[in-house]
């Protein structure tokens, strides 16, 4: 047997000639935006498929799509169902009916819910983040490693009950799990959508770890979604376009900005896409001593010790005399070993000492003298031989 390899390069809308443009609209007075399209097909489908998603929450209004002008209402067969695939098929009296293709797949998505612990807010980058999804803008949340960029925007999405959709930038992210791709079932071909697509049509927060990490041509097909066609083209589905419903976000996260020594690893393209830049650093001591308390149950006065050890690391590496970053998360590995029964300096030992990399000898003493200074002689918590 052999086997064939094909590369797919995602289309830039921008290369294609728009000769149509369309929108729709509902009997109840709601309005989708006028778009571009390259043909007729394209407009149609891609406009019942809007429709559709306007149906699905409203199903007793009535569509009509508008292309360069006409205005063709939309039969509607049976109620909408949330999954699937849609087109718009015309009929022998040209009058389209919105169908799901064969195969359709459901994809649930995560809402966050009481799951997530409780956010100590640093400033005010949840009411931006709110800002951010309320404008339709696109956000990139800079910051050191563990500073709590991904819990904000979970609390946010719990906050606004929205569905948060995340991507992991990574040279191995494959585009059939971020896209899309064709599958045969019972002798039939269907398209399943890829993260971005399902986020895309559920008006969700698409949460990119580390963009600058994704493979080009997945970062291609993010370009289209994130400036003002907020569309994509499938090619492997007939080149259906899906534009994006409303509520649709990105929002990214990067290792960048205060305090961290990184620099950008974005293209100017990519950087440009991104309207709000919400910087993010560790929270102040007494808040992150907070935190390690409420969520571990160790005592105040060894979260306390522990954020100062954290507050002298993260000032060295300010000043450049260390490399390693010390997170909250870190922190929180050590609070809770802390809680188990190891003693404030063994537990130090085995998770803030343990990050530096065992390369930097010189480093790892450092780390490991501050803990000794603030822990030695520490009573164990909750440990048998306390
Ligand atoms: N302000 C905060 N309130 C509550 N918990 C926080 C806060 N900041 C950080 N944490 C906790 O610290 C840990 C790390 O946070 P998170 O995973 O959000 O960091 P991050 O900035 O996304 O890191 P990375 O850049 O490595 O992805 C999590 O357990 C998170 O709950
Ligand atoms: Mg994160």
């Amino acid at each position: 047997m052999t086997t064939s390899t094909t590369t797919i390069e995602a289309q830039p809308l921008e290369q294609e000639s728009t000769t149509v443009s369309g929108t729709w609209e509902a009997d109840s007075g709601k309005k989708g935006r006028t778009q571009k399209f390259t043909d007729r097909t394209t407009a149609m489908n891609s406009l019942a498929s809007l429709a559709y998603w306007h149906l699905a929450e409203n199903p007793s209004d009535r569509v009509a799509i508008i292309i360069d002008g006409e205005r063709i209402p939309l039969s509607v067969p049976g109620a909408p169902a949330l999954n699937g695939h849609v087109q718009a098929a015309p009929t022998g009296d040209g009058q389209p009916t919105i169908q799901v293709l064969e195969g359709g797949h459901t994809h649930s998505l995560y809402v966050p819910n009481g799951e997530v612990p409780t956010y100590i807010p640093q400033k005010d980058e949840l009411d931006i983040l709110r800002a951010v999804i309320a404008g339709g803008l696109n956000g990139l949340l800079t910051g050191p490693t563990g500073c709590g960029k991904t819990h904000a925007v979970t609390e946010v999405c719990r906050v606004l009950g929205k569905p948060l959709v995340t991507i992991q930038g990574n040279d191995g992210a494959a585009y059939e799990h971020l896209v899309g791709y064709r599958t045969i079932e019972d002798g039939k071909v269907s398209w399943v959508d890829g993260l971005i697509p399902q986020a895309m049509r559920a008006g969700a927060i698409l949460y990119v770890d580390e963009p600058n990490a994704l493979p080009d041509g997945i970062r291609f097909t993010l370009f289209s979604a994130m400036d003002h066609r907020r569309a994509i083209t499938l090619p492997e589905n007939a080149g259906e376009v899906v534009i994006a419903a409303e509520g649709f976000t990105v929002l990214a996260s990067m290792n960048e900005g205060t305090g961290y020594t990184g620099t950008s690893l974005l293209s100017h393209a990519f950087r440009d896409r991104f309207d709000v830049v919400v910087d993010f650093d560790y929270l102040d001591q007494r808040h992150e001593a907070q935190l390690l308390a409420a969520r571990t149950g160790i005592e105040a006065s060894h979260a306390k010790r522990m954020v100062a050890v954290a507050g002298g690391l993260r000032t060295a590496l300010k000043d450049k005399e260390v490399r390693t970053p010390v997170s909250t998360r870190t922190l929180l590995a050590w609070a809770n070993l802390m809680q188990r029964g190891f003693d404030g300096q063994k537990a130090g030992t085995l998770t803030l000492v343990a990050m530096v990399p065992g390369s930097l000898a010189d480093e790892r003493r450092i780390f490991a003298d501050l803990v000794e200074a603030h822990f030695a002689g520490a009573a164990k918590v909750g440990s048998q031989d306390a």
